[in-house]
């Protein structure tokens, strides 16, 4: 487990928005992440569950170091984040990577996948040209690109285009990376292959892995332990197994009930039944689904 030195420690995470409506005089306040502490140890995956606007990525985005914490604090590899923006900060932000689920949104349609694998490495370190293509290559070989890193990102498939952003990531060498839905908008059996090439990578690299995602049997498989988030609060967390096999909330249990053993089409279907009233009844308009 974490020892304070390696791995991140969160304690009493709030991020508090306004509405901008005044309630009795004092701002109205809306806690989309409500004092969560957890932690991820070194190499470890964890995975975060919840309904679409219960708060998962903006308790990443705090942990990733993107979004400071109204409240609470982050420890990462025994350190502080800087202040948003400074150069310390944009050092840190090296070491901890984001996958989001868009990655056509993320990167640049004029360029071959190569040239923007290099291009991270090249901002971060004084290259010479060939070694960084060199090193650009060997990461799109180990994500199952290397015989298509001339590709534009239109020449590359959803799930191609993915391994992409994550070989961007990776050859960052970052100690954390946090997937926030990145699977979601693909095929189950391309979820499937990117997860598991996420968990050899993960023991390759040494990764730690915080893995987002709205869906029960999405994290199921890859993470050593899952936290649970409703209405911006962490209600449980715990071993993967047991947390599956004996979940201690009922909110939990109908989580768990959403997931399914048929085909992929009605395990969908189930999920967006399952979810539906859920969500109606306890978040306010998320935004993003
Ligand atoms: N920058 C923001 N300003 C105001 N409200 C936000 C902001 N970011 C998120 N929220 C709200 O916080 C809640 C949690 O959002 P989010 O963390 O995106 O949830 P999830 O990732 O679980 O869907 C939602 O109700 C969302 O509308
Ligand atoms: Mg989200």
């Amino acid at each position: 487990m974490t020892d304070g030195e390696s791995g991140v420690v969160a304690s009493n995470l709030v991020q508090a928005y306004s509405s901008g409506r005044k309630l009795w005089g004092k701002a109205d306040e809306f806690r989309a992440v409500d004092r969560v502490s957890l932690t991820i140890a070194e190499g470890e995956t964890l995975g975060i569950v919840g309904e679409s606007g219960s708060g998962k990525s903006t308790l990443g985005r705090m942990i990733a170091g993107i979004e400071a914490p109204t409240s609470g604090t982050v420890s990462f590899w025994g350190q502080r984040y800087a202040k948003v923006g400074s150069p310390d900060w944009r050092r840190q932000r090296r070491d901890v990577q984001v996958v989001f689920q868009n990655p056509a949104a993320v990167v640049d349609p004029r360029w071959t996948i190569l040239a923007q694998v290099r291009e991270a490495l090249t901002t971060h370190e004084a290259l010479a040209a060939s070694e960084a293509d060199d090193k650009a290559q060997a990461m799109l070989a180990l994500v199952g690109l290397g015989t298509m890193s001339n590709r534009l990102p239109h020449q590359l498939s959803g799930g191609q285009l993915q391994r992409a952003v994550i070989a961007r990531a990776l050859v960052l060498k970052p100690r954390l990376v946090i997937c926030d839905e990145a699977v979601s908008a693909l095929d189950v059996s391309v979820q499937a292959q990117i997860i598991n090439m996420m968990l050899e990578l993960r023991e390759r690299l040494n990764l730690s892995l915080m893995f987002i995602s709205h869906d029960l049997s999405v994290v199921r498989h890859i993470s050593h332990r899952v936290g649970v988030m409703h209405a911006g609060q962490l209600l449980e967390i715990g071993d993967s197994r047991t947390l599956f096999e004996n979940p201690q909330h009922d909110y939990t249990r109908r989580l768990l009930a959403a997931i399914p053993a048929d085909s992929p089409r009605q395990r969908r279907e189930r999920d967006m039944n399952a979810f539906a009233p859920l969500a109606a009844a306890s978040s306010p308009s998320p935004i993003q689904a």
